[in-house]
């Protein structure tokens, strides 16, 4: 292995984390990242006619109406999709954090359900477009499990577009008992549209608002709309804001309850709607129980199965079975999973031996698990669906932390002291090769 040039403590690595919402770019060793941006970008399309390259543009100025400023994502289920467009995000942050790529190595994030060919292209590009010092690729459940110092736990990750569940062993992801639904961030988001959308309730985003008089449904929004022209895309992202805003006054109610948690919501149109909170986060458990009217806004049923083809799957040593007979009855198929359901059946296909040591360090993190009442619903059910298991639930108690943590995770990890071993560097990418990098290093 070629000797790296920079030892031990003085490292100033960076951490990234890209999630499909948020993209969090900071220094290891530090609590919190320095930036949390919104994984969106704006594109410019040239608006004369000597200039028609379209343009794009990041940070607080893609929340300028403009006619001609397209939104659009960098990620879908925490993985690119917009290469060219995220790799230049990230060196824009790079720069506004004044980075000096060649001194300074470089810690990613990744899901674990990234395909060997997806991995590469994000190792390749990492080399490729950029001059760290050296790179790592780390999966946000190890993350999150250095965060909570537990090396052995159950990462249940509530995102953006995707629910997770990882059970981590000795900081590593046992990736065939992992599993992944859309049932998140994203699938509230389109229930709230859906439920406003039934009751004819107009959505408008505030910077179109020129002024408004209050009124409660079901008597219509009295307001007037500035003459702003935008695209559609760049309407939609800002009623992404209204609907997170929406998110954040849920509240999970009790399983099969009939009662309800009525509560107001005032849209910038001036409109005030009395909605039902349990409502929309009963879905949370049980995505069913949400009948989508606009059959765009619904998602596909989901079970939680993913199709990992990442080789060498990690395997405790102490604990190889011949075979899995040790493990108890499978659950009868089914074709939704909500989160409690996800997490039994995680715990079901796992070894016996680790299953209670599992159950006890059961983390929950991600956006949408600050939904009020979220861990106690949770608590209840796993508890009665895995009688023989004590459960136990860990979640941060700071919202900020919790909606960081495989950020934070990560820069706990960059900076242990064993850790300067761990990165590559771009003479090692060259010599071996990314293949094996990617099985032999970033496992
Ligand atoms: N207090 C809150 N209550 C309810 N939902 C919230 C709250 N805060 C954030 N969210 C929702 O959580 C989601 C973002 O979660 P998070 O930051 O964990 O996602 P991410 O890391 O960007 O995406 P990924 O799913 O790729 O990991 C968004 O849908 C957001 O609206
Ligand atoms: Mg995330």
């Amino acid at each position: 292995m070629a000797t790296t040039v920079y030892g031990g403590d003085e490292i100033n690595a960076i951490i990234l984390d890209a999630g499909s919402y948020t993209t969090r770019i900071g220094y290891a060793g530090d609590d919190f990242p320095k930036v949390i941006a919104s994984s969106y970008y704006g594109e410019l399309q040239g608006d004369d006619d000597n200039n028609n390259t379209p343009r794009k543009i990041f940070g607080e100025a893609i929340n300028v109406p403009r006619p001609n400023l397209e939104i659009k994502p960098l990620l879908k289920e925490s993985l690119i999709v917009d290469w060219d467009a995220a790799l230049e995000l990230y060196q824009y942050y790079f720069d506004q954090l004044k980075i000096t790529q060649p001194d300074q190595p470089i810690l990613v994030t990744e899901p674990i359900w990234g395909e060997a060919s997806y991995r590469e292209k994000l190792v390749e590009s990492f080399f490729e477009k950029f001059d760290f010092a050296g790179l790592y690729l780390a999966k946000s459940p190890t993350c999150v499990s250095f965060q909570q110092g537990r090396p052995n736990c159950l990462v249940v990750d509530i995102g953006h577009d995707s629910v997770s569940v990882t059970p981590v062993i000795d900081g590593i992801c046992l990736l065939k008992s992992s599993m992944k639904t859309n049932y998140g961030g994203r699938f509230l988001s389109n229930e709230i549209q859906d439920y406003l959308e039934q009751k004819e309730v107009v959505v408008e985003p505030s910077f179109k608002i020129k002024s408004k008089t209050p009124t409660k449904y079901p008597d219509p929004a009295k307001f007037e709309t500035k003459d702003i022209s935008t695209t559609q895309s760049f309407v939609d992202y800002q009623k992404q804001k209204i609907y997170h805003q929406f998110k954040e006054i849920l509240e999970v109610p009790e399983k099969n309850t009939t009662k309800e948690s009525p509560r107001l919501f005032e849209l910038p149109t001036g409109q005030s709607i009395v909605f039902d909170r349990f409502k929309i986060a009963d879905s949370i458990f049980d995505p069913a129980v949400y009948k989508f009217n606009n059959e765009k806004l619904a998602f596909p049923p989901c079970n939680g199965k993913i199709d990992i083809d990442q080789a060498n799957e990690y395997r405790p040593l102490k604990r190889v079975r011949k075979d899995d007979s040790n493990q108890s009855t499978p659950a009868p198929e089914v074709d939704i999973r909500g989160l409690t359901q996800l997490i039994t059946h995680t715990l079901s296909t796992i070894d016996i031996d680790l299953r209670a040591s599992l159950a006890n360090n059961i983390i929950v993190t991600g956006g949408v698990s600050l939904v009020s009442q979220l861990t106690d619903r949770l608590y209840l059910e796993l508890s009665n669906n895995n009688p023989g298991l004590k459960i136990r639930l860990h979640a941060v108690g700071n919202s900020s932390e919790r909606i960081n943590q495989a950020w934070i995770g990560g820069s706990v990890l960059a900076s242990l002291g064993t850790f300067h071993q761990m990165w590559v560097t771009k003479e090692e990418y060259k010599e071996a090769g990314v293949d094996r990098i990617l099985n032999q290093r970033f496992r």
